[in-house]
């Protein structure tokens, strides 16, 4: 049964039961039909419906929507609640979201926990709600309530709900204080099928509209949520639902909602530790004591991230400058997220005694009080300077000052994983965690496992993404991992087509118009050019010299144009907005020139399937290489890291809506152009000849 009944005296009792969110799919559907007539027939003077286990219902079961739709709809459930002789009650604890948000509207009176989540987050699946929600929460909130609510997908508390009028009441347990509710009440309450949505000349749907464009960019499930808003203050309830219905239908087949289900999913499967963790259940200490090994730009960030879920850090940095340029990262960091309201005043004191920052030279004076704390560390970062020889000498001199069970990693975003564990006394207990700037901000960490790192060290990376909330992802050890690999193949290919005819703008503009918020280049602007210069001069000596070498960024870099911190890059930057700076197409043309290059122009579709090409081509060889695990890990990674469009399901998700065969045939002809550059993967080629697709290739 997906659903239990049970009745006390007049009282029936309907739980969904369908572990462990109690989504809604087809049983409980038929169940829940089944449940009303049950109390009718039983003569009850009222249900309560709630969910067993942790939620009260998470929505309707996603996973039908890769089938035709089978009845009952959940639409025709709701109906059937809503014009029952018997009065429901929705008694919700945990989540009601999506389709158990719209049960509760069924209900002729809502109680809730405070801490409850209530809301419509379907646009988050490329969806609209399909069973009442858009036109019976303005009925029952108001439009300009809904607007905030369903196009944005924004989730709410019990408590925050009953403020706007979404649920009756707030109590600790709902299902008790439901079976206290005065009979007149539930008998009196209307319908929100026959009530009116009313007008709100403060709404503004064009306003709604700009917002919904900017904040979701390239989809199409939050505009259509708005008209049918609209909709709800215009037409009747049953003309709004059947047009809700089809816009639910239509959205739920669509390749956006396909993407972001996919997504979805593979986020789930990704906080899932692999196999090698599974078998072995190494044991774990809780992490209390982390040491961060340099406090700059990625040091600081990642500090603030451990603080944030209270846990003790200590940052060691080279000399007193160092250690004030730390403090202050930290403090900046504190006062902005003071600013935003992120914390409050307690929560940044706490946060700030959390925190020591210290010498890192245990010879130094101040340095020799710091073995003390190293004994008590469960988890040492370096995130030193991009140099071998560094890393190599501070992990040296750091490991015989720790607990043996301590792990050590790094937050190198090139440099090779097992180099650098090879030069400790105990190279398993290595592992590389790559995090993303702002460290505190970003959600995705990149798991490199190297070929020591046992399960225990490995099981700690996934313990971290757990405690700061991100987004784990394992990758094994090559240059640059999963993201910085693919990036470095998507840059390679943005600096030929500029060679070739192209500006930066006309690049950037083209990514946009493909769903990423920025462009490569007004990327690499805010990120600085520096880095990757410093990492092409690291590569010099390994790169094959028949491989075609786009000189352009080295010249900008010569100019000490480092981007929007030295008010020039690839754009010019008079104050925080950037303008095209005729300067670069010049160095450009000069470049082609001296390369005698024959520049011609580029469509943005050419440009879009270029540089798409060389990633997909790039995230091929990684995955046939074992380097990432599945196409699902790339396309988090792409998604989570690197600005990749959500509603595109990730890189590998959008190669195989192209196919392997189409892939193929595209890189055989720009390999007339560079046959090294363009040689297409080997899993590329096998995946054309047995018509694979990479979602399901596992090596
Ligand atoms: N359908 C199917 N499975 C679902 C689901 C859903 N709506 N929601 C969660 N699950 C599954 C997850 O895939 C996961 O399965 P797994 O253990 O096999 O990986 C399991 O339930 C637990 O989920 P989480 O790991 O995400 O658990 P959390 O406690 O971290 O989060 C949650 C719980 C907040 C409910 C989160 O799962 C969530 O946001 N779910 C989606 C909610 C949603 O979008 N609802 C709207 C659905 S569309 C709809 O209702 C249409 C309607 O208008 C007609
Ligand atoms: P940074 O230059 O901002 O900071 C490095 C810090 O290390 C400096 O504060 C320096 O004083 C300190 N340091 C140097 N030698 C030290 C020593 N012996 N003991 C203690 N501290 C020492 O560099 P950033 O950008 O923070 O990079 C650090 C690491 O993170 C690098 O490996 C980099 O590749 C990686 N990374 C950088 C990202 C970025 O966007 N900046 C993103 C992801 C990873």
């Amino acid at each position: 049964m997906a659903v239990t009944l049970h009745k006390q005296a007049n009282c029936g009792f309907v739980m969904l039961n369908s572990p462990p969110v109690n989504a809604i799919n087809q049983k409980m559907r038929e169940d829940l039909i089944d449940a009303v007539t049950w109390a009718e027939s039983e003569g009850l003077e009222r249900v309560i419906l709630s969910g067993m286990g942790r939620s009260f219902a998470a929505g309707a079961d996603t996973k039908e929507f890769d089938h035709p739709a089978i009845s009952p709809h959940l639409p025709d459930v709701v109906n059937r609640i809503e014009t029952s002789t018997v009065p429901w009650i929705a008694a919700i604890h945990g989540t009601a979201l999506g389709g158990g948000g719209e049960l509760a509207l069924g209900c002729q009176y809502r109680i809730a926990r405070a801490d409850a989540t209530i809301g419509f987050p379907e646009v988050i699946l490329g969806l609209v709600p399909g069973a009442g929600a858009t036109q019976r929460l303005p009925r029952l909130v108001g439009l300009a309530e809904a607007l905030k609510l369903i196009p944005t997908g924004k989730t709410i508390s019990g408590k925050a709900a009953m403020a706007i009028g979404l649920v009756n009441a707030i109590d600790d347990d709902p299902v008790a204080a439901a079976k206290l509710i005065d009979q007149k009440i539930l008998s009196e309450a209307v319908p929100l099928s026959l009530m009116k949505a009313g007008t709100d000349k403060t709404v503004s749907y064009d306003t709604a509209r700009q917002l919904a464009i900017r904040r979701m960019r390239g989809q199409e499930a939050p505009l259509t949520a708005i008209s049918l808003l609209e909709t709800a203050q215009t037409a009747t309830f049953d003309d709004g639902m059947q047009k809700e219905r089809n816009a639910f239908l239509a959205l739920r087949a669509s390749p956006q909602a396909r993407a972001l289900r996919h997504i979805f999913f593979a986020e789930r499967a990704a906080k899932k530790p692999p196999k090698a963790i599974e078998t072995q259940k190494p044991t774990l200490k809780p992490l209390n004591h982390v040491i961060v090994i340099g406090g700059g730009t990625m040091g600081s960030g990642i500090a603030y991230a451990f603080l944030n879920a209270n846990i003790r850090v200590t940052i060691l940095e080279s000399d007193d400058a160092g250690m004030q340029r730390a403090n202050t990262a930290i403090d900046t960091i504190i006062s902005a997220s003071l600013a935003s309201g992120h914390i409050d005043q307690q929560a940044a004191t706490d946060r700030r005694n959390l925190l020591k920052v210290m010498m890192a030279q245990p010879d130094s004076d101040a340095g020799k009080r710091r073995n003390d704390d190293l004994t008590n560390v469960d988890l040492v970062i370096e995130a030193v300077f991009e140099d071998l020889a560094i890393k190599k000498e501070i992990l040296q001199a750091i490991e015989p000052a720790l607990d043996p069970n301590a792990i050590i990693a790094t937050n190198t975003s090139y440099l090779d994983v097992n180099k650098l564990a090879a030069c400790l006394d105990n190279p398993s207990r290595f592992v590389g965690l790559h995090f993303f700037a702002p460290a505190h901000i970003m959600k995705l960490l990149e798991i490199v496992k190297g070929s020591e790192t046992s399960p225990v060290a490995l099981a700690m990376g996934y313990a971290v993404a757990k405690s700061l909330g991100k987004m784990p992802v394992v990758a094994g050890v090559c240059d640059g991992f999963i993201g910085n690999r693919i990036l470095a193949a998507l840059r390679e290919a943005a600096d030929a087509t500029l060679m070739d005819g192209s500006t930066p703008a006309e690049i950037d503009r083209a990514m946009v118009g493909f769903g990423y918020a920025m462009g490569p280049y007004e990327t690499q602007d805010l990120s600085g050019l520096d880095i990757a210069h410093a990492n092409r001069r690291r590569l010099d000596p390994s790169r094959d010299p028949s491989r075609r070498y786009i000189p352009i960024a080295d010249c900008l870099v010569t100019e000490n144009r480092l981007g929007k911190k030295t008010g020039a890059g690839w754009y010019h930057y008079p104050d925080e907005n950037k303008t095209v700076d005729p300067t670069v197409e010049d160095i450009i043309r000069r470049e082609a020139e001296a390369a005698n290059i024959k520049r011609r122009h580029f469509s943005s579709d050419e440009i879009q399937q270029r540089l798409l090409l060389a990633m997909i081509n790039e995230a091929a060889n990684i995955l046939h290489e074992g380097i990432a695990t599945s196409a699902a890990d790339i396309d988090l990674v792409l998604v989570h890291g690197y600005g990749f469009p959500r509603w595109r399901g990730g890189l590998m998700h959008y190669a195989d809506q192209l196919g392997a065969s189409l892939i193929m045939a595209e890189l055989t002809k720009l390999c007339d152009e560079d046959p090294i550059f363009w040689q297409p993967s080997r899993l590329i080629v096998d995946c054309a000849k047995t018509r694979q697709n990479f979602a399901s290739y596992n090596k």
